[in-house]
């Protein structure tokens, strides 16, 4: 028997409001076309992000009830901890609201301005962050990753060469080194282990601390399991040891593979830089045992991160979001390939070709989405990363028109998938009627969040 079946039960349900073709048109006028703007009942499936949207398990929640919630030496936070420690291996933890404010706090306390940190793709808080402090975010991905359409088992790698030409070049000027597993900015694709360990190794030649963006550790873990033969029968936790034996320390969102609805962590083995680090987390989040935390958020993490490592679940996750891109691709819909661990980007500026970039044709095909289904997900193209130039106005686009399916864990059953592949091939079926849009109004920063949107 070789068919992959959701290993849980529903144990409570959330009721899902079945809104007509009209009610959708109302809303999106409403929206200014901009489904951020979009309020969550008027969402039949919502793939806007797999971040901190997933389902607790029963143990989860038996959790929570433990939570210890002292302002000083919780016992949740000691759990937590001991969890951290077991399956990342570094000597500090520090809790931190979410992923971002691990973010801040690392690059507050060891970038300094005209700093260089690479990475593989940072991730836009990430850059952002590091941006804040003065010092400049690069990426460096592996060749392979240009290519949207060919598969590659490891795309989400960082361009070995790369990093050492500028570990040479930038010496003494470079604060840390960044692997993001999986790489989410490239389309959730998974970081080889040679990877991590040739990185790992140009880092401590050239003496340079390596630090894990570790939102997705377990599922790359599975990747590595799975395409890499030598890991084919390791238990996913000691992939995720390995992994983590090679940096120095990592940032964590617990919205993701920590299966909780909120939190984060801040991990280092430099005792003195551990030790600004909570110097400023006082300051901002919390005291150490907490972290911007409550108690019971750190007991849902602690528990959280071992479901995450379990191979059913993982085997599962992997299958649906493989089965999602699968049929898009049978759909004759073009997508980044292979299939991402945590959402499928369909390439919109290939699948539209009618709507040039600066009709935007990543936030077309998403309105479009929306209005056929109810199917909520994020453009990921020019209205996200297209640079308008302060001086000319004139606007250079993204890299890529794509649109994120970004899958929740353990949220939605087979048929809901099958009903988004349905509102995919319908949308398909009449996409030379899909309009491009306008911006007609948006901030100056981060303006995918806000903008308002006419269609052309
Ligand atoms: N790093 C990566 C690779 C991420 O994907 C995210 C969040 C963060 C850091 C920041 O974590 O949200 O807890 O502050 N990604 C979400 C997404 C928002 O939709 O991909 P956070």
């Amino acid at each position: 028997m070789n068919r992959i079946i959701e290993p849980f039960r529903i144990k409570m349900v959330e009721p899902i409001r079945l809104t007509t073709r009209a009610e959708r048109q109302q809303v999106l006028q409403d929206a200014h076309y901009n489904l951020f703007r979009v309020p969550a009942d008027s969402i039949i499936i919502d793939l806007l992000t797999d971040s901190g949207t997933g389902a607790m398990s029963a143990n989860q929640w038996a959790a929570l009830m433990r939570g210890d919630e002292s302002y000083a030496g919780s016992l949740s936070f000691q759990r937590f901890e001991a969890a951290v420690k077991e399956i990342f291996g570094f000597n500090h933890v520090i809790p931190t609201h979410q992923g971002r404010a691990a973010e801040r706090i690392l690059a507050a306390t060891v970038c300094k301005p005209g700093n260089i940190v690479p990475n593989n793709t940072h991730f836009d808080t990430t850059r952002a962050n590091i941006e804040a402090v003065g010092a400049v975010a690069l990426d460096l991905p592996c060749p392979e990753a240009r290519d949207l359409h060919k598969p590659h088992d490891f795309k989400g790698n960082m361009d070995v060469e790369a990093l050492s030409q500028v570990l040479r070049r930038h010496s003494g000027n470079i604060p840390f080194v960044m692997v993001t597993v999986t790489n989410n900015g490239g389309g959730g694709q998974p970081v080889s282990m040679e990877n991590i360990r040739e990185v790992s190794h140009l880092c401590r030649t050239h003496g340079v601390p390596l630090y894990i963006d570790a939102c997705r550790f377990a599922e790359n873990a599975y990747f590595i399991r799975t395409r890499s033969s030598k890991y084919h029968d390791t238990p996913l936790i000691d992939i995720a040891r390995e992994m983590f034996s090679y940096a120095d320390g990592c940032t964590m969102s617990a919205k993701k593979d920590g299966m909780a609805n909120i939190g984060g962590f801040l991990c280092s083995n430099d005792d003195t830089v551990a030790q600004h680090e909570e110097e400023l987390l006082i300051l901002t989040e919390g005291f150490p045992t907490y972290g911007g935390l409550a108690g019971r958020d750190l007991e849902a993490i602690a528990v959280g991160l071992y479901e995450a490592l379990d191979l059913s679940y993982q085997r599962y996750r992997h299958a649906s979001t493989g089965y999602l891109g699968q049929r898009i691709v049978e759909l004759g819909v073009p997508i980044l390939r292979p299939p991402g661990g945590h959402a499928i980007y369909i390439d919109a500026a290939a699948m539209l070709p009618h709507i040039p970039a600066t009709q935007y044709p990543g936030q077309a095909l998403a309105v479009a989405l929306y209005l056929e289904g109810g199917v909520r997900t994020v453009e990921i193209g020019s209205v996200m990363f297209g640079r308008i130039d302060p001086t000319t106005g004139i606007e250079t686009p993204g890299p890529n028109e794509l649109v994120r399916l970004a899958i929740p864990r353990r949220t939605y059953t087979k048929s809901q998938i099958d009903y988004v592949i349905d509102v995919v091939a319908d949308t398909a079926r009449h996409k030379q009627s899909i309009r491009g849009v306008k911006i007609v109004e948006q901030p100056p920063a981060l303006r995918h969040f806000s903008a308002r949107f006419e269609l052309v």
